[in-house]
């Protein structure tokens, strides 16, 4: 089972990185050091988690040298037309000078609204999108990052075969990742033999299942976890590192952040039982993007979803 998968920058990502979403203030800074001790050397973060200066102080307390550590952070919507101030104020948080990978946290983007910063609404409750602004402005400030050195990579996230179709016309660099949610659950087949023909690589968020997750009662998913004597939250992480997706299990729990870091090789047989569960009932996508219906579903997520 590899430890870790090439980007087609020609750079190494470690296969398991530590998700930081969701992690609360108080709790992460601990959970990010004690990570690092542990012997994470990757930590995905973002903006809009409203953590970052607790994660860079985590990975401060840790000792472990900056070069060491395998760091992505994402811009945030309402950063669309002025990337490089919210990188800055990334690094900032986080106490470095570059970052290994920088993403598109969602492909749109919203305008603030008042005092309302990150997740501007309007009058009606929904969100304040800008429909008119063109993907292809924010990819070429993040291209422009890389040539000024402030990230070594840039990827997207959230973006499904279709946004990516569009965006390959404009693009000079092609992006190194996709992170979206995966799991056995929501296995993103057809996705992932898009991007594995473009040379991107796929990241798994939410890959437990987030907060109260349905697989983590999977009898299926429990026997296989049985068969190999380890917890089940090993086997949606081994699944994800055994079919070559990067994958970030968020725990703020020094017990299972220590656990999440162990892979078993899986055999055909378990691998398949896993990829075909969706097909057999169990789909489910568990985080929804917040900008109401109106996105239009079909191109956000593409062939295969089940939302539209
Ligand atoms: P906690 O952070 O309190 O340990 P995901 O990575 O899919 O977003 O899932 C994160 C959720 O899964 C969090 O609620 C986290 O709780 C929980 N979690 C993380 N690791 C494990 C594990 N090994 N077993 C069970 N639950 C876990």
């Amino acid at each position: 089972v590899p430890t870790e998968f090439k980007l087609n920058t020609g750079a190494t990502i470690p296969a398991i990185g530590l998700g930081t979403w969701q992690a609360k203030p108080g709790e992460v800074r601990d959970a990010v050091a004690h990570a690092l001790k542990s012997g994470y050397t990757h930590i995905d973060c973002a903006l809009c988690y409203q953590n970052e200066d607790e994660v860079g102080q985590g990975i401060k307390d840790s000792g472990v040298p900056r070069e060491k550590i395998f760091i992505t952070s994402k811009v945030w919507c309402t950063y669309h037309d002025r990337v490089e101030e919210c990188l800055d104020i990334t690094l900032k948080s986080l106490g470095t000078d570059y970052l290994d990978l920088y993403l598109v946290h969602w492909p749109v983007r919203t305008v603030e609204n008042g005092t309302v910063k990150l997740f501007p609404t309007k009058p009606d409750g929904s969100r304040n999108i800008d429909w008119e602004w063109d993907q292809a402005d924010t990819w070429r400030q993040m291209e422009a990052l890389v040539e000024k050195g402030k990230v070594k990579a840039i990827g997207v996230s959230n973006v499904s075969e279709i946004l990516l179709e569009k965006l390959s016309k404009t693009w000079k660099i092609v992006p190194a990742v996709n992170q979206i949610e995966i799991h056995p659950y929501l296995p993103q087949h057809s996705l992932k033999k898009y991007c594995d023909s473009k040379g991107i690589l796929l990241q798994a968020y939410s890959p437990l299942g987030s907060t109260s997750s349905p697989m983590l009662s999977d009898p299926e998913i429990q026997e296989i976890a049985d068969k190999h004597g380890v917890p089940l939250a090993t086997i949606l992480i081994s699944w994800a590192v055994n079919r070559g997706t990067v994958v970030l299990p968020k725990s703020v729990t020094p017990s299972r952040i220590a656990s999440n870091l162990k892979v078993v090789k899986l055999d055909a047989d378990d691998m398949a039982k896993l990829d075909g569960m969706s097909e057999e009932g169990k789909w489910q996508r568990i985080n929804h993007p917040p900008w109401g219906t109106d996105f239009g579903f079909s191109d956000w997520y593409g062939p295969g979803n089940k939302d539209a």
